[in-house]
């Protein structure tokens, strides 16, 4: 069965990472049509006056599925985040990061091993983008904390370790100081749990005490709950346990089965370019891919190219086939070529 999706190659890596996760997906098997759309600086250098252009997002929103690659977004000044844009306006409200160690990529924290899953409301805190010159010197950036995004997420994130087999969702807050804004999003997450008693199990934990309990008990995490900003911050600290941001994948769940699937990391400019960059956190967000694209279609084939895909990079790192952030020798086009060949073996 053909299927189609959007492709975003981005910034900086982005175009080099998307071509080495196109190229995995297609010889594993996966027949998909890509609509390649642009966005972020590529946009603007490409003569849009927008970084996400119009025709970006109206296919985005026809086919409701895509892969992308980051975008930069300046610090400080210019324009706001195309991510921020995309996730705001298709109501990308549930980023779901999966964080996993892997035999092959040893890192301090591999016994007993991490096998966590981030989940991060995408829409609102401080990413309202809402920032106000009080006077010179004086500036307030609004934290943004609704029922309706709090319950909605705390909804989405029980009802993913539900059906994903997961036990314990730990809620990361800071409601000590911030009473009222962090005070509403664990009082939506707690009364939503009433509903999941019996199944899993709950606990809030203060972010400050949950970092330092992260990084010595990994293992003691099954889900974080966290609003948007803890959630983009808790993400890289755990990517740091497993090996770094060229291992976390990531996925950001809409209404009406919108999902964007892209890797934790950004277009990190300094080794743009060069192909240094690691594929692997967009070949694992391509995994996440077609898992999805097999449960929204119906195409079972898609989860056997997922595993295939899956077992292909695994062997890959046991076999020490990495790129140099993990320690091996291989550029981005070598280590999609290193994933390819074991496909068929
Ligand atoms: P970054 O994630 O791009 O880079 C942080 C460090 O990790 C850099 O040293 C980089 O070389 C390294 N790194 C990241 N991904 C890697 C990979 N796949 N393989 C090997 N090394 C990798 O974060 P940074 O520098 O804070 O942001 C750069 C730009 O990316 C900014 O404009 C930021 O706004 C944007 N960004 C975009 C995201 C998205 O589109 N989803 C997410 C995060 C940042």
């Amino acid at each position: 069965m053909s299927h189609s999706a959007v492709l975003i190659p981005g910034d900086g890596i982005g175009p080099e990472v998307t071509r080495a996760a196109q190229r995995v997906l297609e010889a594993a098997g996966a027949e998909i049509e890509w609509e390649e759309c642009l966005a972020g600086v590529a946009a603007i250098e490409a003569g849009y006056d927008q970084v996400l252009p119009d025709a970006t997002m109206e296919a985005v929103q026809r086919h409701r599925l895509a892969l992308k690659g980051p975008c930069t977004t300046p610090i400080g000044e210019g324009f706001t985040s195309v991510n921020v844009a995309l996730r705001k306006r298709l109501d990308l409200y549930g980023a779901v990061r999966p964080v996993r160690s892997v035999d092959g990529v040893k890192t301090r924290f591999s016994e007993p091993g991490v096998d966590l899953v981030v989940i991060r409301e995408n829409t609102e805190g401080l990413y309202s983008g809402i920032e106000n010159v009080i006077t010179a010197g004086v500036v307030t950036s609004l934290k943004v904390v609704t029922e309706r995004a709090s319950r909605r997420i705390a909804r989405f994130a029980f009802h993913y370790a539900a059906t994903r087999g997961r036990r314990k969702i730990t809620v990361l807050h800071k409601a000590n100081i911030m009473k009222q804004g962090d005070g509403l999003f664990i009082r939506c997450a707690r009364e939503e749990f009433e509903e999941w008693k019996g199944q899993l199990e709950y606990e809030e934990v203060i972010i400050d005490a949950g970092c330092m309990r992260i990084v010595q008990h990994p293992e003691q995490f099954d889900m974080l709950l966290c609003e948007n900003l803890y959630g983009d911050v808790v993400s890289d600290l755990c990517a740091g346990l497993v090996g770094g941001l060229g291992m976390t994948p990531g996925a950001n769940f809409g209404i009406e089965g919108a999902a964007v699937f892209e890797a934790v990391h950004g277009s990190a400019p300094d080794i743009a370019g060069q192909d240094l960059a690691n594929p692997l956190a967009l070949i694992m967000s391509g995994v996440m891919f077609l898992r999805h694209l097999a449960d929204t279609s119906g195409d079972d084939h898609l989860t056997v190219i997922a595993d295939r895909v899956r077992d292909a990079y695994n062997a890959c790192l046991l076999a020490g086939e990495k790129t140099r952030d993990l320690g091996g020798s291989l550029g981005t086009s070598g280590f999609a070529d290193a994933v390819i060949a074991r496909l068929s073996s």
